[in-house]
């Protein structure tokens, strides 16, 4: 990924931080996805009275490309509040983990950013170590 685009992804997952629902927790959080076509796509949280039923960002954000016909995933960018030196980075959930999984190989660049930057970088496979997923089943 050339620098341009990964400064796109950055954008759009910062931007669609902006559009998060997130009356009871507060936390906002924005993905954007790119696909094998170059395209990007972008989610936010979602979240619900009926706690349990709300939406991760990175799951808006693989809904839209899917529904866009985009089937792989090269890269993704997570955006979460900037944090102060002590605070823990917002890297994606277990489930959401699981999510890009399906779409992308253990070689996926991970980025975690904040509305002030890049704060780092993970693979797939470092945050989802020997992972399940659709060649198990061909
Ligand atoms: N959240 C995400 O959107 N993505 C993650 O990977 C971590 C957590 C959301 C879910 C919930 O709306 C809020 O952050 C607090 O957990």
């Amino acid at each position: 990924m050339d620098e341009a685009t990964e400064a796109a992804l950055v954008a759009a997952a910062v931007a669609a931080r902006e559009q998060s629902y997130a009356p009871y927790s507060g936390f906002s959080v924005g993905a954007a996805v790119l696909d094998g076509e170059g395209r990007i796509h972008a989610g936010c949280n979602v979240e619900n009275a009926a706690y349990p039923q709300g939406q991760c960002a990175e799951a808006t954000a693989i809904g839209a490309m899917v529904t866009a016909g985009g089937r792989l995933i090269k890269a993704v960018a997570v955006a979460g509040p900037d944090t102060g030196p002590e605070d823990p980075f917002c890297t994606p959930c277990g489930g959401c983990r699981q999510r890009l999984r399906e779409f992308a190989s253990g070689a996926l660049t991970v980025i975690i950013c904040q509305p002030r930057g890049i704060v780092a970088r993970h693979t797939l496979a470092s945050l989802l170590p020997e992972s399940f997923g659709p060649d198990h089943l061909d």
